[in-house]
């Protein structure tokens, strides 16, 4: 099911993925990351057929058809203050569409924070996890990108808001799915730790069709809305409220958008 000498020719990493856990099942690859973290050092990377207990943001979990999507988790020490952490997930949700694209799903988009989504139905998916080790500081990356899904491998409540890269006119298999995000969020990984954050920023920003446009923000502390503006520094997105008040939204889930911008 996984080739791992495909994988291996295409990995283009120094370091992520350059050890890789495969794991018929498992509950979440993320929880894998964390122990291989400890055993097999930074950069490691786990990836399963099937997770019994998958987990999204926001406390929802992650469906995954067996054998037919990407689980992958990649484990990391922190390079930077834990205070800048903030843009990780974003340089994950990038890397994840670079890889999109460079498996031939030119139309994908991101959808803030971290989301990859091509006209408007959800390819991938990006969970980060941020904790102090006895080590240091480390992250999991944690990726679900749907591969090789027909519409009737989705749950039916998953079949008109879910898309695969086969369903995209992809022809990619796991291991090239698998490679490919490595291989993209390495240099971006870099870049987030040490190098230029804003011509991160820049680049996702660039991908992201929400500038000018109407947002409703479903948020920890309830929901907010108004024009989308920027990116703040720490990767936040800045609002402008009705009031024309500009708010800062660290965290949450963009739950409705047009993408003229209207406010419907
Ligand atoms: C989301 O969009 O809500 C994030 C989904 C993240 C799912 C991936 S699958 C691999 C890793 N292991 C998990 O339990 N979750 C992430």
């Amino acid at each position: 099911m996984f080739d791992a000498a495909r994988f291996r020719e295409r990995l283009a990493t120094h370091r992520l993925g350059q050890h890789l856990v495969v794991r018929a099942t498992t509950e979440s690859t993320n929880d894998d990351a964390w122990i291989a973290l400890g055993t097999m050092g930074d950069g490691v990377a786990v990836i399963a057929f099937e997770q019994t207990r998958g987990r999204g943001r926001a406390g929802r979990g992650w469906h995954l058809a067996p054998g037919q999507g990407l689980a992958l988790s990649v484990a990391v020490r922190l390079g930077c203050d834990v205070r800048q952490a903030g843009v990780i997930p974003l340089a994950a949700g990038l890397a994840t569409l670079r890889a999109a694209h460079a498996l031939g799903v030119q139309a994908a988009r991101l959808k803030w924070p971290n989301d990859v989504l091509v006209h408007g139905r959800k390819l991938a998916g990006v969970l980060c996890e941020v904790r102090h080790t006895p080590r240091g500081d480390a992250a999991v990356i944690g990726i679900g990108m749907n591969v090789l899904q027909t519409r009737e491998d989705f749950p039916p409540e998953l079949r008109d808001t879910a898309t695969s890269l086969a369903l995209e006119g992809s022809d990619a298999q796991l291991a090239d799915a698998a490679a490919g995000v490595l291989s993209a969020l390495e240099p971006l990984w870099v870049e987030s730790q040490e190098g230029d954050r804003a011509a991160l920023l820049a680049a996702w920003s660039a991908q992201a069709p929400h500038w000018g446009t109407w947002l409703r923000v479903r948020t920890p502390a309830g929901e907010v809305e108004g024009i989308a503006q920027r990116l703040d520094a720490d990767g936040a997105l800045v609002l402008r409220l009705a009031s024309g008040a500009e708010t800062t939204v660290l965290a949450g889930d963009v739950v409705a958008g047009t993408p003229g911008g209207e406010q419907p």
